[in-house]
């Protein structure tokens, strides 16, 4: 089996993540081990804005970037260990993804064979190809994990993008829908803003909506009926705001269960209804907002129910992380496709 070495850095919004991964099985059958994943979190120093600051995010991305390559230990043997270094190219915050591709430049020095480009989101659409924790009952009972078939219909749901893909193999895919206004994410991170939550907002929004009535308040559900697959979710957003600034005393458990079950609705059934309409064997779910457990649940039940398979990353692979971007890498690289080395905020899917 021919196995890949790839080093990843991935810096294109809040955390820092550099991983190193071996991937072999080619572009039909890949399969990923993680050999190391770090992460350094920026949460807490953009909490107090309540958003992510670009300018703080590049100068953290500096100061860790050198720290976590340092944690992998002695340079000159990783570097020698590693056959591709891949580093996130777009989209994101430009002044944070230049740090990234900087400092993948200064370490490949004139190695420019071994660097390549890598789309943030196509890191988030491979998420789920990633080890999976094994839990002791499928340890035990070696029960195995069912295999993608295609078609296939990708969610990516992140802070940035809400965006529907359709799938004819793991590289071919049409994009079907996307968000017309805020992300799905950024929805749960103003909304939590409005009721006063921390940033960042999903995680908060989960939390109290678990003790809120999911039907005190009902709020609109756009687009849902449209025939197209796109999303809004501005309208949501200010609908929630109305209704604080009209009810003073309302209950904000209520108000985030109320809000979430309207954002789940949407993206469910936009979601169930382009499976049913191309016919799809399996949904993909990924990008930070798949954390989200009654997203995941609901979307997981419906898509049993029109007999598909259903497939979302380990929990920590649904947040930024380098290792989604090695396994893009890997895609990427097998797919001999070449983005320029320069960062690209609105780079597409
Ligand atoms: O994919 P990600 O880490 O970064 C981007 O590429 O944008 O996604 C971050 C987004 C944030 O908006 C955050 O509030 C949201 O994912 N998020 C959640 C949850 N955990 C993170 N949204 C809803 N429920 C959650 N449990
Ligand atoms: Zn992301």
């Amino acid at each position: 089996m021919n196995i890949m070495r790839i080093l990843a850095i991935e810096t294109s919004c809040d955390e820092t993540g550099i991983a190193i991964i071996e991937s072999s099985g080619g572009l039909r059958n890949p399969k990923f081990k993680i050999i190391q994943g770090l992460i350094s979190s920026q949460i807490k120093i953009h909490r107090p804005f309540g958003g992510v600051v670009p300018n703080l995010a590049k100068r953290e991305h500096l100061k860790n970037l050198p720290i976590l390559f340092k944690k992998l230990g002695s340079s000159a043997r990783i570097l020698n260990s590693i056959d591709l270094i891949a580093v996130t190219v777009g989209p994101g915050l430009e002044p944070a993804l230049w740090t990234g591709i900087n400092f993948a430049q200064e370490i490949t020095k004139k190695d420019k064979k071994r660097l390549i480009g890598v789309n943030h989101m196509e890191g988030h659409l491979y998420s789920f190809l990633l080890p999976k924790k094994k839990t002791n009952i499928s340890k035990s009972q070696n029960i195995e994990i069912s295999k993608y078939s295609f078609p296939a219909i990708a969610l990516i749901v992140s802070g940035g993008h809400t965006i529907l893909l359709k799938m004819d193999s793991l590289i071919k895919w049409k994009r079907i829908g996307e968000t017309r206004d805020d992300a799905a994410g950024e929805a749960f991170d103003k909304v939590a803003r409005i009721l006063d939550l921390p940033y960042p907002g999903g995680p908060e929004i989960e939390k109290l909506a678990r003790v809120g009535n999911p039907s005190a308040v009902t709020f609109p559900r756009p687009m849902i009926h449209d025939k197209n697959y796109d999303f809004s979710f501005s309208g949501l957003k200010t609908a929630v705001l109305y209704y604080m600034r009209d009810h003073k005393d309302a209950n904000k458990a209520d108000l985030a269960a109320s809000f979430q079950q309207a954002a789940v609705d949407v993206l469910v059934a936009k979601t169930i209804r382009a499976a049913r309409e191309y016919n799809a064997q399996s949904i993909f779910i990924s990008g930070g907002v798949a954390s989200n457990k009654f997203l995941r649940k609901t979307l997981k039940k419906e898509t049993q129910k029109i007999g598909c398979t259903f497939f979302a990353p380990d929990f920590k692979y649904n947040q930024d992380n380098a290792a989604m971007i090695a396994a893009a890498g890997y895609m990427t690289h097998l797919r001999k496709k070449k983005y320029p080395l320069r960062a690209n905020g609105g780079l597409e899917i």
